[in-house]
Order: C-alpha cells, then structure tokens, then sequence
C-alpha cells in the first residue's frame, strides 16, 4: 500500500468511501490525514473509461446530437491515455490486439462503469444533479496469485459532467474549459449539496478505523 498526496477542493475520497461502503472495489483504503489518504497499489490500465447518459461534449460534437439530449441507454467508450495523441478514443478490437486490457478485463471494466454510474447517478439526483458523464480509471489489484480489476484515480467535479436538475446550470469544469468562471463557487455548491466538508473545516474524528488488506 501506498500513502498519496490529495490536492482537489471537494473531498475526492468522498466517492470512493462511498462505492467501497456498497462493495464496488476501489484502490482507496482511507483518508491518513488532511493531505495524504492510503491507497492499494494497482497497476492502471492505460484507458480512460467515460460512462454518458447525455450528449454532451466529444459525443455532442462527434456525432452532431444536440448537448442536452438523453441518449436512448446510458453509453461507455474507452480512451487510450496518450497525451501526446490526446486520448484518442479506441475500440474494444484496438484494446485487445495492443494488449492493453483482455477481453474479461474489458467486461470487467464494463461491469465496474455501470455499478459506478448507477450509484453517482442515484447520489447526484438526490441533490438536484443530473450525472450528464463521466470518466473513470482503472487498475489491476493482485491479492497474491489473483488479480482483479478495481476502480483507481480519482472522480470528483474534474472528471464529471454535472448540471443543476431544474436550471441546468453547469457545476463541473467545463465552466473552467469554456472560460465561463465560477469553477470554485460550482464546485463548492456541489460539496455542500453533498454535505461534504469543506477543507477549512476541523474534521469530524470517529475513532480508529479496522483495516482489512
Ligand atoms: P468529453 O465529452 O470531452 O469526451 O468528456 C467526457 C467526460 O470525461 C467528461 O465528464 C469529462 C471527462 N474527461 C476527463 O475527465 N478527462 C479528460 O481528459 C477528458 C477528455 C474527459
């Protein structure tokens, strides 16, 4: 295991505390203190997993539907994390053939996206948000001889797609991506809606915490 520095503004072990409390498996374990949180150490499976339930963004413009539209089911596409080819998105064939992730992996991911959206879909909609897209990563966890596909980085504000219900307004970045400004008073909106705690807030001790690994 592994101590990581956390550095966003809303708590980005908040969902992973969450998918871990349903059985989702995530690499987090549990926060160590205010900057630093205990991850499992995985291997990252070099694809960006993006779940959407709204045309929005890439797909928006790719496929020429207007953003807003529900999609007729919710839709995952993979991305190879390239920088320099700027995330292209692949095909499950281009997966398999590079060797980047096997077939069962791939319906594990699969498997994974879909826990993962049913839940954030659920817990955004209880405050008012509708869960538009997002993006996940994944890595390989090996608990001796066996190796399994668990959920890995981070989700938060960053890597969603998150508008106001009856406004639709946009609380995510896109409002840093398309210049519209209030990125920190969206964000915050979401933590509070969340009632997670700010940062500047003392944190609230529940005593020590088993840890099974
Ligand atoms: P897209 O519409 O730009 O392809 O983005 C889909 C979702 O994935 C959106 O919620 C933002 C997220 N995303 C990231 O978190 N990182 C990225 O590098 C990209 C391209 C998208």
């Amino acid at each position: 295991m592994t101590a990581k520095a956390y550095s966003t503004t809303a708590s980005p072990e908040f969902v992973f505390q969450k998918l871990n409390e349903i059985g989702v498996p995530t690499h987090f374990v549990r926060r160590l203190n205010m900057r630093e949180q205990l991850i499992r150490e995985v291997e990252i499976i070099p694809l960006e997993v993006v779940v959407r339930n709204v045309a929005a963004g890439s797909l928006a413009t790719r496929l020429g539907i207007e953003e807003g539209t529900q999609l007729p089911r919710s839709i995952i596409e993979f991305y190879y994390k390239n920088d320099k080819l700027n995330d292209p998105m692949v095909s499950e064939e281009h997966i398999t053939a590079f060797g980047w992730a096997t077939t069962q992996e791939i319906d594990d991911m699969i498997a994974l996206a879909i826990r993962v959206n049913d839940f954030l879909s659920g817990l955004f909609l209880g405050v008012g948000i509708r869960l538009v897209d997002f993006k996940m990563e994944c890595g390989r966890l090996w608990d001796n001889d066996m190796v399994r596909i668990v959920v890995a980085d981070e989700i938060s504000p960053d890597s969603c797609r998150l508008w106001d219900i009856k406004t639709a307004d946009k609380l995510d970045k896109d409002r840093f991506r398309r210049d519209m400004g209030g990125l920190i008073e969206a964000y915050t909106e979401v933590a509070r809606r969340l009632g997670i705690m700010s940062e500047n807030e003392p944190p609230q001790g529940t005593g020590p915490v088993l840890v099974k690994s």
